[in-house]
């Protein structure tokens, strides 16, 4: 151990958004040290409030044998929440080894080991330039970041942010109470953030109350059905259409050409949604009556006669039984196909997840604790852990 303290070992350039970390003459003993050092910077980097290039110097240190698998997923887990990039700079043989085994395990870890810390900061102005272009070509339909939600001293969001592309299918998973339904019902204007911005096709919604949301064009199902059980199937998924019918009573007023056109599109879109969702039969049925799994299926028919750009969906497939997952998963591929509609969904069922998911975002306890493919989810130890601490 050195006697400088890991907190003095940790510099902020805010102007370059870069961390600089000193490892200099110093060995990671045990898992203990790891520990301290990651928590130490954790904290800081919580603090920050947002992300940096980390430039790390590891001249004349050393990870023990013991505590290389802390380091590396320790490493790991701060750089998915913190990083924009990483660089190394004054590797020793032994620790360059253990870093490029690594980076062989890993497809996307780029090892990024240099000479000099000039060499390094070099290396980083050029990845700066490079996401400057990316992040100017690169659209992202929605874009959250930094959300933070307390109900008193419950933290439902502690600082959660991730990117949605036009035409994916998003899925956020996370045990019970992770705080899922709150980042859906915080995108859907239902809940205001007390810190944190959403964007929407480049523009801030952030203050978006949840009509203004739906007008942007946001349709969302329930984690608990919300619809009118004595109603019919087709009045229910009518319900879908007032909001786009309201905002033409004015036109309709005094175009009555126009009122009959319109009625005719609404009633269109109904049919046609009624027909991709397999429900002719049921049409006149009150939903209270239908079983359970054709009742999730009225509720999507009223989110898509919306015909939402982003379609919001809490645990769809949530007690039902295979068949009825497995339609379910259909229908929503199928609208994500025919329409191009980009969708966020909520489930438990990993099957269903790994299997229709483009991106998947993981939470626990409010925060972001992975995200990535389904593949690199599906073995992360830090998921499988939080998943396994729920019992
Ligand atoms: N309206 C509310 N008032 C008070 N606390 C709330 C409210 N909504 C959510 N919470 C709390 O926020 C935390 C996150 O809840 P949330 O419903 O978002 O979790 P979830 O991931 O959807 O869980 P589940 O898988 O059980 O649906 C929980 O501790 C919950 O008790
Ligand atoms: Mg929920």
């Amino acid at each position: 151990m050195s006697d400088l303290q890991y907190r003095d070992r940790i510099t902020f350039h805010r102007a370059l958004e870069v961390m600089e970390v000193d490892f200099s003459g110093l060995t990671f003993g045990d898992e203990r040290e790891v520990d301290r050092f990651y928590d130490e910077a954790d904290g800081l980097l919580k603090e920050s409030g947002s992300r940096w290039y980390f430039l790390v110097n590891y001249t004349d240190s050393d990870v023990n044998d013991t505590a290389w698998a802390r380091f590396a997923e320790r490493g790991k887990q701060t750089n998915i929440n913190y990083s924009l990039g990483s660089v190394r700079f004054g590797v020793s043989a032994h620790v360059r080894e253990e870093i490029r085994s690594q980076a062989r395990e890993q497809a996307e870890f780029r090892a990024n080991l240099y000479e000099s810390r000039d060499d390094a900061l070099f290396a980083i102005s050029e990845l700066h330039k490079r996401h400057r272009t990316a992040s100017k070509q690169r659209q992202y339909l929605l874009e959250v970041s930094d959300i933070h939600l307390h109900f008193g001293g419950v933290r439902a969001l502690d600082g959660v942010g991730f990117q949605v592309e036009e035409g994916e299918i998003f899925s956020i998973i996370g045990p019970n109470g992770a705080g899922k339904t709150s980042m859906l019902n915080v995108i859907s204007g239902f809940y205001k953030p007390s810190r944190g911005q959403i964007l929407f096709d480049g523009k801030d919604r952030t203050r978006c109350n949840s009509g203004q949301v739906a007008r942007l064009g946001f349709a969302r199902t329930f984690q608990n059905i919300a619809l009118f059980k004595r109603m019919s199937t087709l009045d229910n998924i009518m319900t879908g259409r007032f909001l786009k019918m309201k905002s033409n009573v004015f036109y309709d007023a005094i175009y009555v050409g126009r009122a009959r056109a319109e009625e005719e599109k609404h009633r269109e879109q109904v049919e046609q949604v009624i027909d991709f969702l397999e429900i002719q039969e049921i049409r006149k049925t009150p939903v209270g009556r239908l079983p359970y799994g054709l009742q999730k299926r009225v509720e999507l028919g009223r989110a898509l006669v919306m015909e939402p750009r982003v379609l919001l969906l809490d645990e769809p497939m949530a007690g039902m039984n295979l068949e009825e997952k497995e339609d379910m998963a259909r229908f929503v591929l199928d609208a994500n196909e025919q329409w191009g509609t980009t969708l966020i969904l909520i489930e438990h069922d990993m099957s269903v997840v790994m299997d229709i998911s483009t991106q998947v975002v993981v939470l626990d306890h409010g925060e972001k604790i992975a995200e990535g493919a389904p593949d690199e989810i599906r073995n992360d130890p830090v998921v499988i852990r939080a998943y396994l601490g729920e019992h």
